[in-house]
């Protein structure tokens, strides 16, 4: 089995969170290991009209905000990576100074200390200097900061299509190959 760490926080798109949890459950050898930040509670609320409990249904193993003695907040727990989603600027600015208050970020620095695959789908617009210098902080460190841009360069208006190929793509980069993935040039 393939681990994976998912974190939701609260920035706006909980659907990326809920549907990168929708399709790794129809990958058989792939667990989900769920984390969701109580910030996450209002978006998935206005956005989803999800509870946390419905969205943690979703996923193989959940833990709590505060639960540091989860596994996932030990570098000796192997998982194929972690991917934050969406990510807020707290959360970020969390990971980016090693600051480790919930298990969100404790897992994501194990992620970095460990030399691991770890996505954040950033969340905020426009950018202040600080959001700018935590990117950079985070990517310094190994992580890479994806926010999660609608793909535009077809004559796309499926909404769902979007949040699915961006869930598609930010999967590829933790090796799990989904039908949810466009190629430039390929049919
Ligand atoms: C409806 C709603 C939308 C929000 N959107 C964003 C956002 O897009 N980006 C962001 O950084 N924070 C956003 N916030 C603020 C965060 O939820 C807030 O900073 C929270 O403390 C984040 O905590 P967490 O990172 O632990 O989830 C939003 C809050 C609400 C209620």
């Amino acid at each position: 089995m393939r681990r994976i760490v998912i974190a939701v926080t609260g920035s706006t798109g909980a659907v990326y969170g809920v549907r990168l949890l929708q399709i790794c459950r129809e990958i058989p050898d792939i667990e989900t290991h769920l984390v969701v930040s109580s910030g996450a509670e209002a978006t998935l609320r206005i956005e989803t009209k999800l509870k946390p409990s419905e969205l943690e249904s979703l996923a193989t193993r959940s833990y709590g905000e505060y639960d540091f003695e989860a596994p996932i907040a030990s570098g000796s727990f192997e998982t194929s990576g972690m991917i934050v989603a969406p990510c807020s600027m707290k959360t970020l600015s969390s990971i980016a100074t090693g600051f480790e208050n919930n298990l969100v970020s404790r897992a994501a620095s194990v992620h970095l200390k460990e030399r691991r695959r770890l996505v954040l789908l950033t969340r905020e617009t426009p950018l202040n200097l600080i959001h700018i210098r935590n990117m950079l902080q985070v990517t310094e460190a190994g992580g890479i900061i994806m926010p999660p841009l609608p793909p535009l360069y077809f004559e796309l208006n499926d909404f769902s299509r979007m949040v699915d190929l961006t869930a598609g793509r930010v999967l590829g980069m933790l090796g799990i190959d989904t039908k949810h993935r466009l190629e430039w040039g390929v049919d």
